[in-house]
C-alpha cells in the first residue's frame, strides 16, 4: 500500500495566479495541495479548522501563533514574503517547525510601488482619477518631488532600494535605523525625531508590531509632510494618523499595509489618502520569484528538494 501524500495548505489565495509554475512544482514533488477556501487572509479559527492533517503551509500573513502551531502537525511554514511578524518564531523553534521566508524577492516590487505611489500622492493622481471616473473634470494642483527632503525609516533592503530609485530626483535623503550606525552613500543618518522635524516625505520600511509613529512622533512631524507606509499597519498609530490628517499636519498619506486586513476603517473616507490592498509584492515578476522560492524552501525543509536526494 502506498503512503498517503503529504498535504500542503496554500495560505495566500493569489498563489499561482501570476504563473502556475510554483503550483506545478509542488504537485510534481508528489504533494497534495489544499487551497484556501476563503480566498482571503485566514483567521486563527479557520487555520485551526484547516490544519489537521497538513504537514506544510505556504504562508501569507495569517496568524501562525503558538495556539495554531501547537494544535497542528505542521513540519514547515514557508512564508511567501519578507515579513515574519505573523509567525511566532519562538513557538515554531520549540515545536520543531521549520520556518523559511523569501527576504530578497519583494525588494524591487515594493520599492517601485513606493516611488509610484509617492509621485501619485504628490500630484493627486488618485483623487483626479476618482473624479474623472465620476465624470467630474477636476484639476488638482499637487507638488513636485525634486528637491524635497525624504526620510527613510528603516535602511534594510527595501529602504535602500527606495533610496536608489530616488537618486534622479535630487532629493535630500535622511535615514534612521537603530541597526545602522554608518551612513549609506547619499543618505544622512539622523534620529527619528530629527528626521520627522525636517522631512517633506516620511517613508516607512521597517518591520515589527509596535508603533514607530505613535501620537508623540506624529505630533513631531513637519507640518504638511506626506507619509508612506508599505510595511506594516502596526507601525503607525491609526488614531494618531487620523488626527494628523484632520489637523492638516499630514498633507496626505499612502498606505499599503493596515492594522486590520482587509481594511475598511476611517482612512477610506479621506481624499488625500491613497490606499492599496497590501500589494507591494504584487508584480508578476516578484510573485513568480517569491512563490518559486517559497516552494523550493518548503521542499528543502521537508527533505524533498532534488539536491537533498543525494
Ligand atoms: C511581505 O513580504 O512581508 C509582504 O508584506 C507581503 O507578505
Amino acid at each position: 500500500m502506498s503512503a498517503a501524500p503529504i498535504k500542503i495548505l496554500l495560505g495566500p489565495s493569489s498563489f499561482g495566479s501570476a504563473d502556475p509554475a510554483p503550483l506545478e512544482r509542488l504537485k510534481a514533488a508528489g504533494l497534495e495541495v489544499v487551497d484556501n477556501p476563503f480566498k482571503r487572509k485566514l483567521t486563527q479559527q479557520e487555520l485551526l479548522d484547516l490544519l489537521p492533517g497538513i504537514t506544510g503551509i505556504i504562508a501569507g500573513l495569517e496568524p501562525l501563533n503558538r495556539a495554531v502551531m501547537a494544535a497542528s502537525q505542521l513540519k514547515v511554514i514557508s512564508r511567501v514574503g519578507v515579513g515574519l511578524n505573523n509567525v511566532d518564531l519562538e513557538a515554531a523553534a520549540e515545536l520543531g517547525i521549520a520556518v523559511r521566508y523569501t527576504p530578497d524577492a519583494p525588494t524591487i516590487a515594493v520599492a517601485e510601488l513606493t516611488l509610484g505611489c509617492l509621485l501619485n500622492l504628490l500630484r493627486r493622481v488618485g483623487e483626479m482619477d476618482r473624479s474623472l471616473h465620476a465624470c467630474r473634470w477636476n484639476k488638482c494642483v499637487g507638488y513636485q518631488l525634486t528637491g524635497r527632503t525624504v526620510l527613510l525609516v528603516g535602511l534594510g533592503r527595501i529602504g535602500l532600494a527606495v533610496a536608489r530609485l530616488l537618486e534622479p530626483f535630487r532629493v535630500r535623503l535622511l535615514g534612521c535605523d537603530p541597526a545602522v550606525d554608518q551612513a549609506p552613500a547619499g543618505i544622512e543618518l539622523v534620529s527619528l525625531q530629527e528626521g520627522l522635524a525636517q522631512a517633506d516625505v516620511i517613508s516607512l520600511h521597517a518591520s515589527g508590531t509596535e508603533p514607530i509613529l505613535g501620537p508623540g512622533e506624529l505630533a513631531d512631524i513637519k507640518p504638511g509632510a506626506f507619509l508612506l507606509n508599505p510595511s506594516r499597519g502596526e507601525l503607525v498609530d491609526e488614531q494618531g494618523l487620523v488626527a494628523a490628517l484632520d489637523q492638516g499636519r499630514l498633507a496626505g498619506a499612502w498606505l499599503d499595509a493596515f492594522w486590520r486586513e482587509p481594511y475598511d476603517g476611517p482612512l477610506t473616507g479621506y481624499e488625500n489618502v491613497l490606499l492599496t490592498p497590501h500589494v507591494g509584492s504584487y508584480s508578476a515578476e516578484c510573485r513568480l520569484d517569491m512563490e518559486m522560492q517559497a516552494v523550493d524552501n518548503l521542499l528543502e525543509a521537508l527533505g524533498l528538494a532534488k539536491d537533498s536526494e543525494a
